[in-house]
């Protein structure tokens, strides 16, 4: 059966391949995705390192002068995607988003460098990367948290990765819908509207980044005209343990000044994540800096926390915490609690499981010491795979696929989980 699946795995990899970057999914998503290409780019290092460089190469090439990594690079044309490079106007040599996405990139360089059989390869790689993706972590703690707290802010739910969470529901109620005019969705005649954000979801979406088009997409404006600024645990501890990462092999290839500017960015960024712990929920949670209050919210963004480098005793109480949704559902880890009223086991982030959210949390977890709630993640994301393929994500109690299938992430994920872990198959 592991066989078979990596083989398959590996089909994924290369039906969804365009040569320089990888598409997410045929239909859905024929672009290249920010953090899909990085958690990507895991699983080709697996049978084609140099495969796996190209793909963070492609990505980075595409950052803007003053740091940002768009969240999609818009590299052909292709009228299946709602919003195209019309309704962003970036004004990109290449269409990009104006936007970013959760910063995989630094951790992803830094566990593929570790690995590499061809070093000689990898630190060549790694030192052309590390200055940019270094720059990408300024430009956040620069233009989302300008008043120097630690931790930074999302403007736009797409930046996330976690679109429809519950966790922006009380949010988006200040971003109005006025000024949007009509539009076809795309992604809604590829998957089922079911599994996807809601109609008056999009409008927002979209009241948003006309909004940005707006400001010229300036980021030094951005922040501040922005109704929509949560600060996502999830998204801090990404962003914290690609600094950690950068700091850590910067300093091994020699790259002195990188590697002590990045630790300072990881450390006051993990001393500022114990501010959004709540004993309440036995988990973080989000922060809406725009309204100035914590956001009562039990998703999977407080527990993908685990993924930095968090103190013992808390990855200890998340471990707990996760124990309890297991009583609620068959597959770790649920997108939202399914004991809270907002759940929802097939719409996209408000209950589905994701494996590359999976593999985070387990790799936190292992790290500060809770092996066995690390393996018993794994080992459920090896049997949803299984039971039901490569989907985009997958219902937590039912196992029911969703979204997108034959799905580049899910894919690298079973590689990546199948190479470097013991799991059950
Ligand atoms: C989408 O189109 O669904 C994406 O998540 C936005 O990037």
């Amino acid at each position: 059966m592991k066989d078979e699946l990596i083989k398959h795995a590996r089909q994924v990899l290369s039906d969804n391949d365009r040569g320089t970057y990888t598409v997410p999914t045929h239909g859905l998503y024929p672009f290249q995705w920010n953090w899909d290409s990085a958690l990507s780019a895991l699983g080709f290092a697996h049978f084609d390192e140099p495969r796996a460089w190209t793909e963070i190469d492609t990505l980075m090439a595409h950052q803007w002068d003053d740091g940002m990594v768009p969240h999609i690079i818009f590299h052909e044309e292709d009228d299946g995607y709602f919003p195209g490079p019309d309704v962003w106007g970036t004004g990109r040599p290449v269409p990009t988003s104006g936007i970013t996405q959760p910063p995989v990139a630094g951790f992803a360089v830094r566990r593929i460098h570790d690995r590499a059989t061809d070093k000689a390869l990898a630190t060549q790689k790694a030192k052309a990367l590390l200055p940019k993706i270094h720059a990408w972590h300024q430009w956040f703690y620069r233009c989302r948290d300008p008043q120097g707290t630690g931790l930074i802010a999302l403007l736009h739910p797409w930046e996330s990765g976690r679109d429809n969470s519950v966790d922006w529901d009380d949010a988006f109620e200040r971003v109005p819908t006025d000024g949007v005019g009509d539009f076809v969705r795309r992604d809604t005649s590829h998957a089922n509207p079911a599994h996807r954000p809601t109609d008056e979801q999009y409008k927002r979406y979209i009241w948003l980044v006309q909004t940005f088009r707006s400001l010229r997409w300036d980021n030094t404006r951005l922040h501040d005209a922005s109704p929509f600024r949560i600060v996502d645990p999830g998204f801090n501890a990404i962003l914290i343990r690609s600094c950690q990462d950068v700091a850590d092999l910067a300093g091994r290839l020699g790259m002195s000044d990188i590697a002590s500017e990045a630790r300072a960015m990881a450390d006051k960024g993990i001393a500022a994540m114990d501010s959004l712990w709540s004993d309440a929920l036995g988990q973080y949670q989000c922060y809406d800096r725009a309204a100035g209050r914590p956001v009562d919210s039990a998703s999977i963004g407080g527990i993908l926390a685990a993924f930095a480098p968090i103190p013992k005793e808390r990855a200890a109480a998340l471990a707990t915490r996760i124990e309890k949704l297991a009583k609620a559902c068959n597959y770790l880890v649920p997108s939202h609690d399914p004991t809270a009223p907002e759940f929802d086991g097939l719409r996209y982030w408000r209950g589905p499981v994701w494996l590359i959210v999976n593999y985070m949390i387990a790799d936190g977890l292992e790290r500060a010491g809770q092996v066995a709630m690390a393996e018993r993640i794994l080992a459920d994301s090896v049997r949803l795979i299984e039971k039901s393929g490569f989907a985009e994500y997958h219902h937590p109690i039912t196992a029911e696929p969703c979204g997108g299938a034959h799905f580049t992430w899910t894919a690298a994920m079973v590689i990546e989980i199948f190479s470097t872990c013991e799991v059950p198959a």
